[in-house]
């Protein structure tokens, strides 16, 4: 590791020049805070944090259950939360990456605690644990009920900001730089509208995942898929992005994003109710169980919604605050209402695939969180294990970097690369006229309905349940969208929206390319047109190949 000075990220203005940063991490959700935190707290002075909104605004903020870990053996065991994982996982996990994700979970926690996060706790003193789907034990720990999320990221921006890393917020990273076979940096929209190359000798990216691409998404805005779509345009592959998990009980009202209702309700004893009142599926199996049978109940109803029936819930109020505050301002109350849901858009269980220590196959690339593949996720994420991720891959990183690690390694996720039967590759097409142009006719539609539009073709085509001809309407979607792109006028823009739908196209495209390829139903990935688990397609497609080139931006 060099011992290079401080960032010089967002130096003077008008500084020349590329500015430099020994390790940048791009995101500042839970992978990215807590990798920085732990390589500045190893003594790395360069690390720089680019964020494109503000610190705390990643989609950890609005994560509720909380984060699943063994922290007492008493009643629990690692075996059990990977044997639970693996169930989960649908065949596609890579043990090793998920073994280490459980074993190494619980003393994560511990230092999350030690920095300053406050769980929920009994009145003896020991961390409250929460049953959720697909666990055969108690073992989630949670933060004001079902806020952990906005309790992680306060802490971890706390410890941010307190600690030598610098945090850079309204920096939109636009492409990597790639020189000589290794990442050598990236290319950003800095907050004054210049585009700065700022060089590093690694490059963590943990942008997370890419909700927006669908109507109905838990994900907040800023969820658009930014790291994945370089890593494409930068010639890497992306791996099991196909998996998109549907979050079961969303609250069915228009606000985006939707209010979750957090699995934690149905680990206390809340139930799924068909409109005429009745269950109609085991509340706490994995979650894609669930989702596919509440897609397959609506049907049955002919209606967009079930019910959640939460009326058993001691002491919800107290329990619950944030649900409750939420329900409140809609005019539900859950001791008396049966409160409407459908399944969201919630979480990408692919992403770059990376080695056991979050490596990618590009030296100087690292990628942890919802942005990586490593493997621990499989074809559907066991409730509450993503914090986790962010926690046990973001300090391996920080620790790989630490020790002097430079590139890949052949383990974990990464290892089936070189195998040839559990891998094969597919590629996107590029399309005609799919380059925005720095100018040019102005369109009819603004970027905002573009990006609209593109929602609803992947909410109607792409999500819970898939068929060849429901993806191939919404391919149709996407080249349209890709078309709208390569006419709109740069200029005429709001930078970081024409980005976001470059991006959101170019992933949406690799997300089509894997669907259609698995011609099964796995985990979250359904098909009605082939309603079983094959053997054959008991592997990862690699997509690769980006469909929309970036707008030419900035001053
Ligand atoms: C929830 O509280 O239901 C969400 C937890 C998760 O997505 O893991």
């Amino acid at each position: 590791m060099s011992d290079a000075p401080g960032p010089e990220v967002g130096g003077a203005p008008g500084a020349t020049g590329p500015r430099r940063a020994d390790v940048l991490v791009v995101g500042s959700g839970v992978a990215g805070c807590f990798a920085a935190v732990r390589l500045a707290a190893r003594g790395v002075a360069g690390v720089a944090v680019l964020t494109k909104g503000r610190l705390e605004d990643s989609t950890t903020q609005w994560a509720q259950g909380g984060i699943a870990a063994v922290m007492s053996d008493r009643t629990d065991s690692t075996e059990s939360h990977l044997a639970d994982t693996l169930r989960a996982g649908a065949g596609l996990c890579d043990e090793s990456a998920t073994r280490i994700l459980v074993e190494e979970g619980p003393e994560r926690v511990a230092e999350l605690i030690g920095l300053g996060a406050v769980f929920d706790r009994t009145a003896d003193g020991e961390l409250e644990r929460a049953l959720e789907g697909g666990h055969s034990r108690p073992r989630v720990v949670h933060a004001a009920g079902a806020a952990t999320g906005a309790e992680v990221a306060r802490a971890l921006g706390a410890a941010l900001r307190e600690s030598v890393a610098a945090a850079y917020e309204g920096w939109m990273v636009l492409d990597l730089v790639v020189e000589h076979g290794r990442c050598a940096g990236v290319v950003a929209l800095a907050p004054d509208g210049t585009v700065e190359r700022v060089l590093a000798r690694h490059v963590l990216l943990a942008t997370g995942g890419a909700g927006q691409l669908f109507a109905v998404t838990t994900n907040p805005p800023g969820a658009t898929g930014d790291g994945a779509a370089m890593a494409l345009r930068a010639g890497l592959g992306l791996t099991d992005v196909e998996f998109v998990q549907f979050h079961p009980t969303a609250l069915h009202v228009p606000a985006l994003p939707r209010p979750l209702l957090s699995e934690a309700l149905r680990g206390e004893g809340a139930v799924l109710r068909g409109l005429g009142g009745e269950r109609f599926v085991d509340e706490l199996e994995p979650r894609y169980v669930v989702s596919r049978a509440i897609a397959a109940q609506m049907a049955a109803d002919g209606t967009d919604h079930v019910l959640l029936d939460a009326t058993s819930v001691d002491d919800f109020a107290e329990r619950f605050p944030s649900l409750a505050k939420a329900l409140g301002e809609v005019g539900l109350d859950p001791a008396r209402d049966w409160l409407p849901v459908a399944p969201a858009a919630h979480y990408i269980s692919g992403g770059l695939l990376t080695d056991l220590d979050g490596a990618t196959v590009l030296p100087g690339l690292w990628a942890a969180g919802e942005a990586a593949c490593s493997g621990v996720q499989g074809a559907n994420r066991l409730a509450s294990n993503s914090l986790l991720e962010g926690l046990v891959f973001g300090r391996r990183v920080a620790d790989a970097i630490c020790d002097g690690r430079e590139g890949p390694e052949p383990t974990g996720a990464l290892a089936a690369r070189d195998a040839p039967a559990p891998f094969v590759a597919v590629r996107a097409l590029a399309l005609e006229g799919a380059r925005p142009r720095p100018s040019g006719p102005a369109s009819k539609i603004t970027v905002l309905e573009a990006r609209r539009s593109l929602q609803r073709s992947f909410s109607e085509g792409a999500g819970v349940v898939r068929s060849a001809a429901s993806l191939a309407a919404t391919r149709r979607a996407l080249d349209q969208a890709a078309r709208v792109l390569g006419t709109l006028d740069a200029s005429s823009c709001a930078p970081r929206e024409l980005v976001e739908l470059a991006n959101l196209v170019t992933l949406g495209s690799a997300v089509l390319t894997a669907a259609e390829h698995r011609e099964e139903s796995r985990g979250a990935h359904v098909r009605s047109d082939f309603p079983d688990e094959r053997e054959a397609f008991r592997r990862r497609f690699e997509v690769s190949g980006a469909v929309a080139a970036l707008p030419v931006l900035g001053r």
